[in-house]
């Protein structure tokens, strides 16, 4: 099974606009599907820094003198760089979220279809678990998170039917909590609920938003003017962070002026509206059904 199918790649790559003999990083290597389009318009002088925080990545590794592969969570990209003596890119993308890999190992348990451990963690080192959010965490924690990272209707329902069932005895894998949540959903909306709920525990259990957040601004300074952000999101949640801050210049949509008036904008958007992926691209890969792809050229 591949590891990876990339979605939007060329729409994305052509969105970096690579320089021949430019600096770039690709934040989320995966299966390196991204990365490989990126060496292929790279010249002798080019480089490509790739991150992940995911090990078992680290096996798509690509031998190439102008590549070179660091296992990281993205928030911390620009210390990452500096270690390298890299204070400047031509351009940086991103492909969030988790890799057609993670829903596909059982054992990590990212995926209802499959029985597993409650785990979900990108970096197996991470200390936080879906086990820990599900059998830890207060109804109030796990109410908001549901409603926050999921958009789940009706969260409550769902955070109480888990807090009643732990009280017993702690829910160990994906398959119990399932079968918790099941009964409490029509049988034809039962993937589409499962799906928002699985998500959002994904999402706290990886601290997704708040890695976004980091990362969005540690891209101010990193890019050259002119340089390019590339991001392709699956989410509102996601997306929304990322059309906020390409078009304020942060991720709460707060328009910020200097002491001139001037309003404080650090990227031009390229293209007015969100990029999606071809109904024949859907066809052939489901997972980027949901994709949104924004570029942004830092002023
Ligand atoms: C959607 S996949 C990227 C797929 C890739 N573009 C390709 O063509 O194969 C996202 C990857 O980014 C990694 N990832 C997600 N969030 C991360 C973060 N905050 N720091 C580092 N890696 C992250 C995941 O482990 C996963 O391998």
């Amino acid at each position: 099974m591949a590891y990876h199918i990339p979605v939007l790649l060329s729409e994305s790559i052509e969105g970096l606009n690579i320089k021949p003999n430019g600096v770039y990083v690709d934040l989320t290597f995966g299966g390196g599907g991204h990365s490989r389009a990126i060496l292929d318009r790279l010249g002798s002088k080019g480089h490509l820094f790739a991150f992940d925080q995911d090990e078992e990545a680290f096996r798509n590794a690509i031998n190439d003198k102008r590549f070179t592969l660091i296992r990281g969570n993205f928030r911390y990209f620009r210390n990452f760089l500096l270690y390298h003596k890299v204070d400047h890119v031509d351009g940086i993308l991103a492909d969030l979220g988790v890799s057609s890999h993670h829903f596909d190992s059982p054992e990590r348990g990212f995926s209802y279809r499959f029985e597993g451990p409650l785990d979900m963690r990108m970096n197996q080192s991470a200390r936080l678990t879906a086990y820990k959010v599900v059998n830890s965490y207060d109804l109030d924690n796990l109410t908001r998170i549901l409603k926050l990272y999921g958009e789940v209707q009706g969260a409550n329902r769902f955070a109480s039917a888990i807090a009643r069932e732990r009280s017993a005895k702690p829910i160990e894998t994906v398959e119990q909590l399932a079968q918790i949540l099941m009964p409490l959903v029509p049988a034809k909306i039962q993937n589409k609920v499962l799906s928002q709920i699985f998500q959002a525990i994904r999402i706290e259990v990886n601290g997704e938003m708040e890695a976004l957040k980091a990362m969005l601004e540690s891209s101010i300074k990193c890019l050259v003017s002119g340089g390019r952000l590339v991001v392709i999101s699956y989410h509102s949640l996601e997306d929304r962070m990322v059309k906020n801050f390409f078009r304020y210049g942060n991720t709460d949509g707060v328009e910020s002026k200097d002491l001139q008036g001037n309003r404080n904008v650090p990227f031009e958007q390229v293209n007015r509206k969100v990029i999606v992926p071809s109904e024949e691209e859907c066809r052939a890969n489901t997972r980027a059904r949901s994709a949104k792809l924004r570029i942004g050229v830092r002023l």
